[in-house]
C-alpha cells in the first residue's frame, strides 16, 4: 500500500470573489456557469436535493488544460446563480508526486433510505447520505487500500458519499465496485467509464449504466445497496456508432406530457463521430423495465436499408466504368477515373459503404483536386440523401473560387448556386446525411464533388446518392451545434420536471479556446420532455424558466408585416448587444431566407448569422466569420462552419427561433424545441452589431423582440 497525497498544487477556490473585477474577463460568460480558474469538462453528478441543485464537473484544479482530473462543485437554488463550493474528490497522488487516481465522470444520487449503510446517526435520526458513482482512472499501477491490484490504464467503478450535502466526502474502502468489464469484454479494462446511477422505482433496485467507450456498449447493472452490482444486460451499437460512446444516461419522460404514458430516453456523447466534426450528443427512445433497454423500432435504423420508393441516382458500384461511362464529368486529376473498389482505398480503416464500390479523392494519398459533377437532373422528390466521409473541409461562400477556397465537400446545385453542401466529418467512417429539397422540387440540379485541397485529410468518399419522399433515418440528434457534449440530466427531479445540463465545448479544440485563467462553460440548463412531431416521437428542449429572472425589460420590439429583402439595423444598446435573448417569429413570403445577424462589426468581417433557409427548410448557425478561430490546432480545422438543422414546415407556419447570445456562445432553440444548436463564437468585443436580414425577397409577419440578459455573477 502506498501513501496518499492530494495533486492539487494549490487550492484557491473562492479567491474571486474578492477580486473586483469578477468574471469580467473577455469572453467569459455571463448567464452560463463556468469554473472561477483552470479546466472543466463534463457535468458531473447532477443532482437535486433539499432544495439545492449540485453540480459537480470535471475539473483540473492545477490549470487550464486537461489533467488531475477532480470533481470540482457548485451550488444554485435556480440553475441560473452559482455558488462554488469547495473541490469535492480531489485526485491523488503517491508521495513522489505520480497520479494514482483521478476522478473521471460519473453521477450522484441521494440514498433516502440508507440502502448504502452510509448514514450516521444524528440526535434526531440519522443523516441522508448523497452518494457520488464515478470511474476511478488509475494512472499509475498499485494496490488500492481494499486490496484491489490496480494496472496502469485501468478504469473501474467506485462510489464516494457525504453526509453533509456534498461538502466533505469518504471513499468508500471496498473500492472499486466494479473492477472489470464482464466476461467477453475483458480487454476492455482501460475503456469501461462514466456510470450514470438512478434509483428504479419499479424494482427497487438502484440501475447504472456505464460504456464501454471503444466497444459502444452500454452496460446496464443493478444493486440495491450501491455496493455490489449485477450485470443485467448489454445495449449497443446503434446508430451513431463510429466513434467512443462516453457518458451515458438513462431516464423516463412523459410522452406529450401524459402522465399515463411513459418511455426511457438514453442520451450518450460520442466522439469522434458527432454529427459535425468530433464531440455530439445523440438519443435513442426506448423502453427499459429495470433490466434491459429496448429501443423503439422507430427510432433506430439501418443504415443498409434505404427508404422505401427511394430512386438510387448512382450507387457508384460500376468500379469498371470511368464517371464519363456514368454520364458524370470530372476535371483536374479526377478525368479518366471513376468509381472504386473501397477494399482498394488505400486510408486507414475506410468503413459504412454500401455495396463494394465507393467514389473517393483520396487516389494517391490527399494531393489529388479536382471536381467530379453529376449529370443534370430534375428534382422529383422532397430528399436526397447520400453517404458520406472524410476531412472537414466545408463548402464557404465567402472563399468558393478564391485563393482561399479549401474545400472538399459534395453540393448540390440549383439554378448556378450551391443550395445544400456537406464536408466530411474528419472520419473514414461513411454516414448518411439528408437534404430536404421540397422548395426545389420541379427544378433543374446538379451535384458536384469538389476537392481543391492537399492538405491532411483533404479527401471525401460519397456513397449511395438517393432520392426519395422521406430523409434517410440518422442518429437522433440532441442539438445540431458543434458544441454540446457529455450532457446528463439531473437526478432527484421529478419526471415532468427532467433538466440537462451538457459541456459546451468539443474535444476537438477544447483545450485551446482563448479564454484567459479558466476553459470551458457548461450549456444553458435545458428541460427535457417528448413530443410528437410529424409523426415522430423526438425529444424537445426549452431553457429552464428561471433564466428570465436575468432577462432586462424588452429592449427592442418590432414587428413587420413584410420584412424586405436586405438588412435591417437592430439597436440594442450595450452591454446587451452581446448578451441577450432574441426571439425572432416569421412566416415565409417571397425570400428564401430570414435570420438574424449577430456581434458583427462596421466592415462585416466578423458576424454570426442565425437563420433559417425556407427552401433548404432547415434552422442554421454560421459561424464561418464568428472571430477568432486560429487557436484550432487540428488539421482539417473543424471549427469554422454552418451547422444545420432540417425542419420542415409549410409556408402558412409562423416559425419561432428563441437565441441565447452570451459572451462567448449562441445558443438557438425553435419554438417547440425540436431544434437545438449550441455553439461557441470568440468575436472582438467591438463587434456587437445586431441585423435582421431577408434573403432574395420578403419575409411576412416578422417580429422581433430583444431582452438583455443579466449577469448572474454580479
Ligand atoms: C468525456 C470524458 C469521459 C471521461 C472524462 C474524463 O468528455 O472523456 O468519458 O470520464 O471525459 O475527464
Amino acid at each position: 500500500m502506498v501513501a496518499l497525497a492530494t495533486c492539487v498544487f494549490a487550492v484557491l477556490v473562492g479567491f474571486g470573489h474578492l477580486a473586483r473585477a469578477y468574471y469580467t474577463e473577455e469572453y467569459r460568460p455571463q448567464f452560463h456557469f463556468s469554473p472561477e480558474m483552470n479546466w472543466m469538462n463534463d457535468p458531473n453528478g447532477l443532482v437535486y436535493h433539499d432544495g439545492e441543485y449540485h453540480l459537480f464537473y470535471q475539473y483540473n484544479p492545477n490549470g487550464t488544460t486537461w489533467g488531475f482530473m477532480s470533481w470540482g462543485h457548485a451550488v444554485s437554488t435556480d440553475l441560473v446563480h452559482w455558488e462554488h463550493l469547495p473541490i469535492a474528490l480531489e485526485c491523488e497522488s503517491d508521495s513522489t508526486g505520480n497520479v494514482l487516481e483521478m476522478f473521471f465522470s460519473g453521477s450522484a444520487v441521494v440514498d433516502v433510505d440508507n440502502t448504502s449503510g452510509f448514514a450516521v446517526k444524528t440526535k434526531k435520526g440519522h443523516t441522508t447520505p448523497m452518494v457520488a458513482i464515478y470511474t476511478s482512472n488509475y494512472p499509475t499501477a498499485h494496490t488500492e487500500p481494499g486490496g484491489a491490484v490496480i494496472r496502469e490504464g485501468q478504469q473501474s467503478q467506485s462510489i464516494a458519499y457525504s453526509n453533509d450535502n456534498g461538502l466533505s466526502w469518504t471513499q468508500y474502502e471496498g473500492n472499486p465496485v466494479i473492477e472489470s468489464p464482464p466476461p467477453g469484454y475483458e480487454d476492455q479494462w482501460n475503456q469501461f467509464r462514466d456510470p450514470y446511477v438512478f434509483w428504479h422505482k419499479q424494482t427497487s433496485k438502484w440501475i447504472m449504466v456505464a460504456f464501454l467507450a471503444m466497444k459502444q456498449k452500454l452496460l446496464i447493472y443493478s444493486s440495491t445497496n450501491l455496493k455490489n452490482w449485477s450485470l443485467e444486460s448489454l445495449f449497443g451499437p446503434e446508430n451513431a456508432r463510429f466513434g467512443q460512446w462516453e457518458c451515458p444516461s438513462l431516464f423516463p419522460l412523459y410522452v406529450d406530457g401524459q402522465i399515463s404514458n411513459q418511455k426511457w430516453v438514453l442520451m450518450m456523447a460520442i466522439n469522434p463521430g458527432g454529427l459535425v466534426p468530433a464531440s455530439g450528443t445523440q438519443y435513442i427512445i426506448g423502453e427499459f423495465d429495470g433490466s434491459t433497454f429496448v429501443p423503439d423500432q422507430a427510432d433506430i435504423y439501418d443504415p443498409t436499408q434505404i427508404p422505401s420508393g427511394s430512386i438510387v441516382f448512382q450507387d457508384f458500384e460500376s468500379t469498371t466504368s470511368t464517371f464519363e461511362d456514368l454520364g458524370w464529368t470530372a476535371t483536374g486529376d479526377f478525368v479518366g477515373l471513376g468509381p472504386r473498389q473501397a477494399s482498394t482505398v488505400d486510408v486507414w480503416d475506410i468503413r459504412g459503404y454500401l455495396g463494394t464500390g465507393v467514389f473517393t479523392t483520396y487516389l494517391f494519398g490527399d494531393i489529388a483536386t479536382g471536381t467530379v459533377t453529376s449529370p443534370t437532373f430534375t428534382i422529383t422528390k422532397d430528399y436526397i440523401s447520400f453517404m458520406i466521409a472524410g476531412g472537414s473541409y466545408p463548402y464557404n461562400p465567402l472563399t468558393a473560387g478564391t485563393p482561399d477556397d479549401n474545400q472538399v465537400s459534395f453540393s448540390l446545385v440549383v439554378n448556378g448556386e450551391i443550395v445544400h453542401s456537406q464536408t466530411g466529418g474528419n472520419s473514414e467512417a461513411l454516414v448518411w446525411r439528408s437534404w430536404n429539397v421540397a422548395g426545389y422540387v420541379g427544378q433543374d440540379a446538379h451535384l458536384v464533388i469538389t476537392d481543391v485541397n492537399t492538405g491532411p485529410f483533404a479527401h471525401i468518399h460519397v456513397d449511395e446518392i438517393i432520392f426519395s419522399d422521406t430523409p434517410k433515418d440518422e442518429a437522433n440528434w440532441v442539438d445540431y451545434g458543434p458544441d454540446y457534449y457529455a450532457a446528463v440530466p439531473f437526478n432527484g427531479l421529478p419526471t415532468g420536471d427532467r433538466v440537462a445540463i451538457g459541456w459546451m465545448n468539443n474535444w476537438a479544440y477544447a483545450q485551446n479556446i482563448p479564454t484567459t485563467t479558466w476553459r470551458s462553460a457548461m450549456s444553458i440548463p435545458r428541460k427535457m420532455s417528448l413530443k410528437t412531431i410529424n409523426n415522430k416521437l423526438k425529444l424537445v428542449q426549452q431553457p429552464v424558466s428561471t433564466l428570465s429572472s436575468l432577462y432586462t425589460r424588452t429592449l427592442y420590439s418590432r414587428t413587420y408585416k413584410s420584412l424586405l429583402s436586405g438588412q435591417t439595423n437592430v439597436p440594442v444598446p450595450a452591454p446587451y448587444n452581446t448578451r441577450m435573448k432574441l426571439t425572432l417569429k416569421f412566416s415565409r413570403g417571397t425570400g428564401s431566407q430570414v435570420g438574424v445577424i449577430l456581434r458583427s462589426n462596421s466592415t462585416n468581417s466578423q458576424e454570426t448569422v442565425v437563420g433559417y433557409d425556407f427552401l433548404g427548410q432547415y434552422v442554421f448557425v454560421d459561424r464561418f466569420k464568428s472571430g477568432d478561430n486560429a487557436f484550432v490546432t487540428w488539421q482539417p480545422n473543424p471549427y469554422p462552419g454552418r451547422f444545420v438543422a432540417t425542419m420542415p414546415t409549410k409556408p402558412t407556419d409562423l416559425i419561432t427561433l428563441n437565441i441565447f447570445l452570451d459572451s462567448s456562445s449562441v445558443e438557438v432553440f425553435d419554438g417547440l424545441g425540436q431544434v437545438a444548436i449550441t455553439s461557441q463564437i470568440f468575436p472582438l468585443d467591438d463587434s456587437a452589431d445586431v441585423k435582421l436580414y431577408s434573403v432574395g425577397g420578403t419575409a411576412r409577419s416578422v417580429s422581433v423582440v430583444v431582452n438583455g440578459v443579466k449577469s448572474a455573477w454580479t
